[in-house]
């Protein structure tokens, strides 16, 4: 059984087909076709951390499928009591068709997809966001950006740089990464990375001078300097941070064509400035709503492969 865990397990050809997936079925709900691809299916959404987009894609998701999602925060279930992994995800998974997590290490989705009956998917753990980056790189395949793409994420060697590393790693595009010293990206899975990259020719690179990682990069992206779990870290991250905002100087750098994304929520000010974020290169938005068309994908192709 094939769990959504992180795109390490999955091949450029998987990662493509769910997009192709994620397009199709964007396509037909914008012309108002609801097909059930997965009746009656139910969805169990654990989350031990906030969340908008991810939850709302995939309640929405699931729901326009022919399902049903629940959303169960560990403010509310026995998990955030002190149940173990082992013994939810054996008593949830006996419940529902599938099920979305957002927690803390990844060893506990490790865990929970260890005992659990049906697939499991990531929606955002400490060292990655996988259904974050479908999305984006489905916003970037309906901008016309997918061919020569080099993309420069600038900011905190986080679950989202390190998402990036295993999508450029396995598609084969250039990926520059730029975090200030004593924040770089884990050194396990930009290993990993330059592993897949020696197969996909994708080119990566490491640094800390934002700027230059800006250089002719078609996107250029970034995140929060203080990810869910950090807030104790802030005072010292903002300041250890500074020179790290994408700012109009800093898009300058890029292509003539590049754009800006972030998965959001953003801090104006601080990673990115109010005129890049609300600016014509931004497309933000674009990518949030493709959270939803992602999601789908995601999860339709995931119930395809029980099939098989
Ligand atoms: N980008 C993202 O995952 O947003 P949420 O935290 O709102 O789900
Ligand atoms: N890096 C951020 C992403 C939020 C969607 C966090 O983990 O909080």
């Amino acid at each position: 059984m094939r769990h959504f865990l992180t795109l390490k397990d999955y091949t450029k050809e998987e990662i493509l087909e769910i997009l192709e997936l994620a397009h199709q079925i964007k396509t037909e709900t914008k012309n108002k076709v609801f097909k059930d691809y997965m009746p009656k299916n139910t969805l169990g959404m654990i989350f031990e951390k906030s969340s908008t987009r991810t939850r709302v894609s995939f309640e929405v998701g699931i729901y326009q499928l022919g399902g049903v999602g629940l959303f169960l925060s560990s403010n509310d279930i026995q998990l955030g009591r002190g149940e173990p992994m082992s013994d939810t995800s054996r008593v949830v998974s006996s419940m529902v068709d599938m099920v979305m997590i957002r927690t803390f290490e990844q060893t506990k989705i490790d865990e929970f997809a260890k005992y659990s009956k049906v697939p499991v998917i990531n929606g955002l753990t400490n060292e990655y966001h996988p259904v974050q980056l479908m999305a984006d790189y489905l916003t970037i395949q309906e901008a016309g950006l997918d061919k020569d793409l080099v993309v420069s994420y600038v900011g905190d060697g986080n679950n989202l740089a390190h998402s990036w590393l295993m999508l450029a790693s396995k598609l084969g595009f250039e990926l520059r990464i730029a975090t200030p010293k004593g924040y770089e990206v884990n050194e396990d899975i930009l290993n990993d990375a330059k592993e897949f990259a020696k197969e996909s020719g994708a080119k990566i690179i490491i640094g800390n001078d934002p700027k230059e990682a800006c250089k002719d990069a078609t996107i250029i992206t970034t995140d929060t300097w203080v990810s869910m779990g950090q807030e104790e870290e802030k005072e010292k991250r903002l300041k250890d941070f500074g020179g790290y905002i994408v700012d109009e100087a800093m898009m300058n750098l890029g292509a003539k064509n590049a754009m800006f994304l972030h998965c959001l929520p953003a801090y104006r000010g601080y990673e990115v400035s109010e005129e890049v974020i609300e600016g014509d290169r931004s497309l933000v938005f674009e990518e949030a709503e493709n959270r939803l068309h992602a999601q789908k994908g995601v999860m339709v192709w995931l119930n395809k492969q029980l099939k098989k």
